[in-house]
C-alpha cells in the first residue's frame, strides 16, 4: 500500500495525478479540477465512462459559491447545516467548471466533505477536487485504504484517514424552481433522507418540496453498480435454502456450496457503515454466494440507501 502525505498528496495532485482521498461516505479516487490530465486519469483508473458526471469536493461554502452559477436559497439552507457532511447538491455551474466533470451537463455537483485530513489538503488547493468512488466502475465502493489498494494495488497512491464513518455515498440532491416555488429532488439516497432535508428548509423558513426522483440528466445511475465479486441474493422474509436451491442454481447457471445467510444488523446507522466492508469480506472468507432477507422494517426511509445500494449489487430477487 502506498501511503502519503497531505503535502505529497497536494503534489501529485498539481502535476496531473490522481489520489485516493477519505471521506466520511467512502473513499474517492482524486483529481484536481483544473488538470485536466488528472481529471482523464480519474476515468482512465476507474475505466469509467465519460458520461457519467463526477462530484466536485470543496472545502467550503465560499468554494462551492465560486463554481456555480445560481445558488439558490435551498442551497445555501441546505449547506449551512450539511456541510461538511454526507449531501451533494447539484448547481448551475460556471466556466470554471470543465465539462470533462459534468459530462458536458451545465450543472455540477458538489460537496464538502466531513474528513480532517481531506479538509486540510481541500484547504492547499485552488478550486476542489473531483472525485468518484475510489473503484474500478460498477464495482463495490471502498470504506477502508486496505480496500482502495486492494482494487488499484500500488497504481494509486493514499491518503490514509481510517474507515470511513457513514459506509454509503452522499446524497444526490438536485434543485428547480418553478414559479417561485422549489422542489428538491433525491437522485441517490443516502444519509440525507426527504424528510430530513424538508426539516432543515422548514426550520429556516423556506417551503419546498422534497421528493425522491430519477436523474433527469444524469445517465450515472445505472441499474447495476457497487456488485460483490460473488452473486447476491435478495430474499423475502421465510425464504428456505433448502427449497430454493435448485432453483436459484438454474437461474445463476451455477453450484453454490458454501452460501453465506447474512442479517442485516437492526440499526440502519451500522448497516450503512458495515455494508461495502462485508460485501468484500464474504468472498474473501470463502463464501460463494450471499442471501440477505429484506424484512418490512427496511421499507423505511432510513433504509432507503441501503436498499438502493443492494439493489443495485443484487444479482437476483427472490
Ligand atoms: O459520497 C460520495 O458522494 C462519494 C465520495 C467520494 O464523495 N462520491 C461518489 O461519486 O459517490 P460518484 O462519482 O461515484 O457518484 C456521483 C454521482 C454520479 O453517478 C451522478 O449520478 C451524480 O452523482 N451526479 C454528478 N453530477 C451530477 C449532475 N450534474 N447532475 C445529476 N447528477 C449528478
Ligand atoms: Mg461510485
Amino acid at each position: 500500500m502506498k501511503l502519503i502525505t497531505i503535502e505529497e498528496a497536494r503534489d501529485k495532485l498539481l502535476n496531473g495525478d490522481v489520489v485516493a482521498i477519505p471521506t466520511e461516505t467512502v473513499y474517492g479516487l482524486a483529481g484536481w479540477i483544473y488538470s485536466e490530465e488528472g481529471l482523464k486519469k480519474i476515468f482512465s483508473t476507474k475505466e469509467r465512462p465519460f458520461f457519467d458526471p463526477l462530484i466536485v469536493h470543496v472545502d467550503s461554502i465560499h468554494g462551492a459559491k465560486k463554481l456555480t452559477s445560481n445558488w439558490t436559497a435551498v442551497h445555501e439552507a441546505l449547506a449551512q447545516v450539511c456541510w461538511p457532511g454526507p449531501l451533494t447538491l447539484i448547481a448551475k455551474k460556471n466556466d470554471r467548471v470543465s465539462p470533462l466533470i459534468t459530462s458536458g451537463l451545465d450543472s455540477v455537483g458538489l460537496r464538502c466533505p466531513r474528513h480532517s485530513e481531506t479538509l486540510k489538503l481541500l484547504s492547499t488547493l485552488e478550486g476542489g477536487l473531483a472525485a468518484p468512488s475510489a473503484n474500478k466502475f460498477g464495482k463495490t465502493s471502498p470504506t477502508t485504504s486496505e480496500h482502495v489498494a486492494d482494487e488499484f494495488g500500488d497504481v494509486v497512491s493514499i491518503l490514509e484517514g481510517g474507515p470511513s464513518e457513514i459506509g454509503i455515498e452522499s446524497t444526490v440532491a438536485g434543485v428547480k424552481e418553478e414559479n417561485g416555488e422549489f422542489t428538491v429532488e433525491i437522485y441517490r439516497p443516502g444519509f440525507y433522507t426527504a424528510t430530513m432535508l424538508e426539516e432543515i428548509l422548514e426550520s429556516q423558513n423556506i417551503k419546498a418540496q422534497v421528493v425522491y426522483a430519477e436523474s433527469p440528466v444524469a445517465p450515472g445511475q445505472l441499474k447495476h453498480h457497487y456488485m460483490p465479486k460473488i452473486p447476491l441474493i435478495l430474499v423475502k422474509p421465510g425464504f428456505s435454502w433448502k427449497d430454493s436451491q435448485e432453483t436459484i442454481e438454474k437461474e445463476l447457471k451455477g453450484k453454490f456450496q458454501n452460501p453465506v445467510f447474512w442479517d442485516q444488523p437492526q440499526d440502519a446507522t451500522i448497516a450503512s457503515r458495515e455494508l461495502y466492508q462485508k460485501l468484500r469480506q464474504f468472498d474473501q472468507d470463502g463464501f460463494d454466494l450471499i442471501i440477505t432477507t429484506k424484512k418490512p422494517e427496511h421499507e423505511s426511509e432510513d433504509w432507503k440507501g441501503i436498499w438502493n445500494r443492494l439493489s443495485k449489487a443484487k444479482t437476483l430477487e427472490f
